[in-house]
């Protein structure tokens, strides 16, 4: 059984803000991760607990792949071992997260129900010896799961430490078996009502694929050439649709045993995107989020924040950091270690930015097992180790930082006044193959839109289509290749109503079955942006050219008509020369700018900062981020807490009227901030802040 799919027309439209009913406020920041005592003897336990107590660890998820342990045989259910895991770590005060288990079903599950197993699009099918092996909509592995939720919950579910229930861990096992077509066509059913709709939908009037049962569709299997891209995207749509119904019925199993803990699922990024975020938000109490860091250089920084940011946005909130790298950070086929003030600094990073938590995976390094050596709170080396002293100053650190952890009793964590849209179609419309430009990734845009304002220290919030945008002074719509009609008459009054709306290339081509509109692109949104596009030049590997302001361009640029907008820059050469790149249309009591061209990052950082600057949006903290100090005010309960990292190289000083939590000094004498280093300065609502040099 699927969730209730969208209507075509209207993906994921909004009509009410994310927030939860409550935010998730655990009564100090969440610290510890992972930890696997089934990998372990009892005296490592004890070892472990005392070692959790040493560094301050307050939390641990516990049994995320520990399905074999707790149900050894079909219905057999063994729990002894955790109720005496649970023992010690509520003598020692330790919480945790209790997650079920369902990501990783065990070997005689597969044997029993060989049907339950995934099959990849080439027709193979899974077996067990990894974990993920999961068909997600397979009737045996659903009842399977709910069984044990349920009996989790009856267990635990008021147990006086638990501090939440961590549902599954990353969703994301796409199957194109029997028992994925059956739901597909079921949900394809709710989405389109005839096939006749589904047909015209789909285009399947090209390469004769009209469908005239509904028994004749298929999930997109291994086939001879391209598949169609409608059938791609809503088998994206439908599969992250099926996994949100799966959870929910392990989270209506939980409930209906009667515990009220909080429930989450981690997201993870930056490579996954098999969920739509936005709608999955909707059923959890809080977001988590797991997050690898994908650079050593100062991008790693600016991917905490877009990672934090985004959590944030999903949340409506307060959110939780499921998992870090503590030491490591992978990079293609090896691992480069991270620098424990760096594991620090990143710790903070994503606090600042409104997680109620610093939990990494894993606790103790495993000896044996695929993960055997990624990184951990214990190292192969043990508690004698400059690893695990690092780890116990981020205990202290957190605990000293505690009074930050109440979020405000109205209004936002962190505030913005610029929104970027996010939303997973557009991900997914990217992936189909066979577009003008195959290279241009969802992902890398939001991203580099997203980098371009941390660059600048102007603090922006992630945006769902339909929200209320009206506190965002400016709109960054960055490559949402299909919009219904609802989004695009979202965004016209979001202009009219007097946004800034600035919009980018391969936005607005198609509805959202990804049939392009015709007359000229973006079809959707000529009216809008003034603009009619009649033909797409991507450059060439490595080309770049130039627009008449000094902007440079690489990979994509268009022929561009200002129909009724002003030109604020154009193109420079060739065919293109003369012609319009960039444009700004007036709308009602806002404007719509339209940027046709992929700037390179340098050029996109000095564009986007000319328009939050049009909008009188400025930094955080004037002079900050161009020294390498972020700065990120997290709004509390009667207080600001401004959080100061320094990813520079000189040491600065910020003063303002307050406490700085770490060290006790009065921020009004000014606190200096060597390079490297992290502080949090907890002054009045809104107290000005300054930067006094070095
Ligand atoms: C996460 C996963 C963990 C662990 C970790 C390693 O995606 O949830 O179980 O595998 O990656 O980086």
């Amino acid at each position: 059984m699927s969730a209730a799919p969208s209507a075509p027309d209207a993906p994921a439209e909004d009509t009410s803000a994310p927030g939860r009913a409550q935010p998730f406020t655990p009564p100090a920041f969440l610290f510890g991760g992972d930890w696997s005592p089934e990998q372990w003897d009892r005296e490592t336990w004890r070892e472990d607990v005392a070692l959790m107590q040493r560094a301050k660890v307050n939390t641990v998820s516990l049994g995320i792949f520990s399905w074999a342990c707790l149900e050894p045989a079909e219905g057999v259910y063994e729990t002894g071992w955790l109720d005496e895991v649970l023992e010690l770590l509520t003598a020692a005060g330790i919480g945790f997260f209790l997650a079920t288990p369902t990501a990783s079903p065990p070997p005689w599950f597969t044997l029993a129900h060989p049907e339950a197993m995934p099959v990849r699009e080439d027709g193979v099918r899974l077996t067990h010896g990894s974990r993920d092996t999961y068909a997600i909509s397979a009737p045996a592995y659903r009842e399977a799961s709910r069984r044990m939720a349920r009996m989790l919950a009856e267990r635990y579910g008021e147990h006086p430490g638990l501090r939440g229930w961590h549902l599954h861990n990353e969703y994301g096992t796409l199957d194109h078996g029997p028992a994925a077509a059956d739901s597909f066509r079921l949900w394809l059913q709710r989405r389109y009502g005839s096939l006749e709709a589904l047909n015209t939908a789909w285009s399947t009037a090209f390469w004769s694929q009209r469908y005239g049962d509904w028994e004749e569709i298929t999930p997109p299997r291994a086939t001879q050439y391209l598949h169609n891209p409608a059938q791609l995207i809503d088998f994206r749509r439908y599969s992250s649709d099926e996994m949100l119904a799966a959870l929910v019925e392990q989270r209506e199993e939980i409930r209906a045993a009667g515990s009220t803990a909080p429930m989450t699922t981690n997201f993870m990024l930056p490579t996954w995107n098999h969920l739509e975020q936005w709608s999955w938000a909707d059923q959890l109490d809080v977001v988590s989020l797991d997050h690898y860091l994908d650079t050593t250089g100062p991008d790693a920084e600016a991917h905490v924040a877009y990672g934090s940011d985004l959590a944030r946005s999903w949340s409506g909130g307060p959110w939780v950091l499921m998992e870090q790298n503590a030491w490591g950070i992978a990079l293609g086929d090896r691992s480069v270690l991270k620098s424990p003030e760096r594991m620090i600094r990143h710790s903070l990073g994503y606090i600042a930015r409104g997680s109620q938590s610093s939990l990494f995976f894993q606790w103790r390094a495993s000896r044996g097992g695929a993960e055997q050596w990624h990184s951990a709170l214990v190292p192969h080396a043990g508690g004698s180790s400059r690893r695990f002293a690092a780890i116990c100053e981020l205990g202290d650190v957190l605990e000293r930082i505690a009074p930050a952890v109440a979020p405000p009793a109205e209004g936002p964590l962190v505030e913005a006044e610029v929104g970027i849209l996010w939303h997973a179609d557009g991900w997914w419309a990217l992936e189909t193959p066979h577009l003008p430009h195959d290279g241009i990734r969802y992902a890398e845009e939001l991203r580099a839109t997203h980098r371009s304002f941390w660059r600048a220290g102007i603090p922006v919030d992630f945006v769902r289509p339909g929200a209320d945008a009206a506190r965002y002074r400016m709109l960054v719509v960055p490559c949402q290749y299909p919009l219904s009609d609802a989004q695009v008459r979202w965004l016209t009054e979001y202009a009219e109503a007097g946004g800034h709306l600035v919009i980018t290339y391969l936005t607005g081509i198609s509805d959202p079955s990804l049939q392009v509109a015709g007359g000229g692109y973006p079809g959707r949104l000529r009216q809008l942006l003034g603009v009619r596009v009649e033909e797409l030049h991507p450059l060439l590997a490595g080309e770049e050219v130039t627009l008449d302001d000094g902007s440079v361009v690489a990979e994509w640029t268009e022929l561009v008509e200002a129909t009724d907008a002003q030109v604020l820059a154009s193109y420079t050469h060739g065919e293109l020369r003369g012609r319009p790149a960039i444009t700004l249309a007036e709308r009602g009591a806002g404007r719509a700018v339209y940027l046709s061209a992929r700037l390179r990052q340098d050029s996109r950082d000095a564009f986007l900062l000319a328009q939050a600057r049009r909008c009188g949006i400025g930094p955080t903290l004037p002079g900050a981020a161009e020294q390498g100090l972020e700065v990120v005010r997290r709004r509390g309960d009667g207080a600001d807490h401004v959080f100061l990292l320094h990813h520079g190289a000189e040491a600065l000083t910020v003063r303002g009227s307050g406490t700085e939590l770490i060290s006790g000094q009065d921020g009004a004498d000014g606190v200096r901030i060597d390079p490297g280093g992290v502080a949090v300065l907890a002054v009045e609502p809104g107290a000005p802040l300054a930067l006094v040099g070095r």
